[in-house]
C-alpha cells in the first residue's frame, strides 16, 4: 500500500510557486463571519500557506450580527480593490445568511474557491477551461497526477454530490475520460457501485462510511472527509485501518486531500492574479466543444 501524502506534496506544489508569487504579487483577502472554530483552524491553515507562497494575506473579520446586505457590501468594496487578487468568503455562514447570494456576489475572476456558477460551468467544458476549478477537486486531482494515477479508461466512483467536492470531482473526471460513477447519502446498496471502483473518491462527511467490504483488491482511495471525533481526534469518511489493507494508494486524514485543498487555492491565488494581469487568450488546439458532436 502507498500512501498519498498530500502533506508532502502540498509543501512542494507551494514551493514550487514562491517564484511565480514573487512575480505577480498576489493578495489574498480570507473574509470570515463569526466565530466557527472549524473555520479559525482552516483559516489558520490558508495564512500559513499564503506566507510560506509569499503572498499577501487580508484577512477581515466581521460579527455573527452583520447582516446579509452590509456583508456582500464588504463583498463589492474587495471586488472592487485592484489591489486585491483573490477573496474567500469562509463558510459555513450564520443562518441569517444565504450562502448562495455571498457566492453569487463575489467576482468569478477574484473567486479563487471555485464556487462561482461561471467557474464551475467552465470546469463542466474541458481540462483547457479548468482556469479556477473548486480548490477541494484541484487537489484531488493534483494528488492522484503526482502519484501517476491513470484515470483515462478507469472505473471511478464518488460518493457525494457537494458542489464543493462530490460534482465537481465528477465532471473533472469525466474531463480526463474516466467512467465516472456518482453516488450520494440516499445511493442504495452504496456497495454495490465501490466494489466496481478502480478509484473511489469518497466525500460525504460521514466519518467510517467506506469499510473494507464495500472495496476491491488493488484500489485507489481518496478520502475528502474530515471529521472531527467527540475525543478530539480527525477522522475521515474511510475505515483507514482496514480499507488500507486492500488498497494499492489510500489517502490518510489528516494529512491527504486536507492540505492539497490548501495549495490548490494557492495555485489559484496565482492563477486569477495572472489572469487579471495578463488577461490572454490561451490558445487551444481542439474544441472544448468537440464532446457535443
Ligand atoms: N469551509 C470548509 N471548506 C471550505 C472551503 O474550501 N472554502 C470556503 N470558503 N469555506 C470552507
Amino acid at each position: 500500500m502507498i500512501l498519498l501524502d498530500g502533506k508532502s506534496l502540498a509543501e512542494a506544489m507551494i514551493d514550487s510557486m514562491k517564484a511565480e508569487a514573487k512575480r505577480l504579487k498576489p493578495t489574498l483577502c480570507v473574509i470570515r463571519v463569526g466565530h466557527n472554530s472549524a473555520s479559525l483552524v482552516y483559516i489558520r491553515n490558508k495564512r500559513i500557506a499564503c506566507e510560506r507562497a509569499g503572498i499577501r494575506f487580508d484577512e477581515r473579520d466581521f460579527p455573527a450580527s452583520i447582516t446579509q446586505a452590509e456583508l456582500i457590501r464588504e463583498i463589492e468594496n474587495v471586488n472592487h480593490d485592484s489591489a486585491i487578487n483573490g477573496v474567500i468568503v469562509q463558510l459555513p455562514l450564520p443562518d441569517s445568511i444565504d450562502v448562495p447570494a455571498i457566492i453569487r456576489s463575489i467576482d468569478p475572476i477574484k473567486d479563487v474557491d471555485g464556487f462561482q456558477a461561471y467557474n464551475l460551468g467552465k470546469t463542466m467544458l474541458s481540462t483547457e477551461f479548468e482556469d479556477l476549478p473548486p480548490a477541494t477537486a484541484l487537489g484531488v486531482m493534483k494528488l492522484l497526477d503526482h502519484y501517476d494515477i491513470a484515470l483515462q479508461g478507469k472505473e471511478v466512483v464518488v460518493v457525494g454530490n457537494s458542489n464543493i467536492a462530490g460534482k465537481p470531482i465528477t465532471v473533472m473526471m469525466m474531463n480526463r475520460s474516466a467512467t465516472v460513477t456518482n453516488c450520494n447519502r440516499s445511493t442504495k446498496n452504496l456497495a454495490e457501485h465501490t466494489l466496481r471502483a478502480d478509484i473511489l473518491i469518497v466525500a460525504v462527511g460521514h466519518p467510517n462510511l467506506i469499510t473494507a467490504t464495500m472495496v476491491k483488491k488493488g484500489v485507489t482511495v481518496v478520502d475528502v472527509g474530515i471529521n472531527r471525533m467527540p475525543n478530539g481526534k480527525l477522522c475521515g469518511d474511510v475505515d483507514f485501518e482496514n480499507v488500507s489493507k486492500k488498497a494499492a494508494f489510500i489517502s490518510p486524514v489528516p494529512g491527504g486531500v486536507g492540505p492539497m485543498t490548501v495549495a490548490a487555492l494557492i495555485l489559484n491565488t496565482v492563477n486569477a492574479t495572472r489572469l487579471q494581469k495578463h488577461p490572454v487568450q490561451k490558445k487551444t488546439h481542439s474544441s472544448p466543444y468537440s464532446t457535443f458532436a
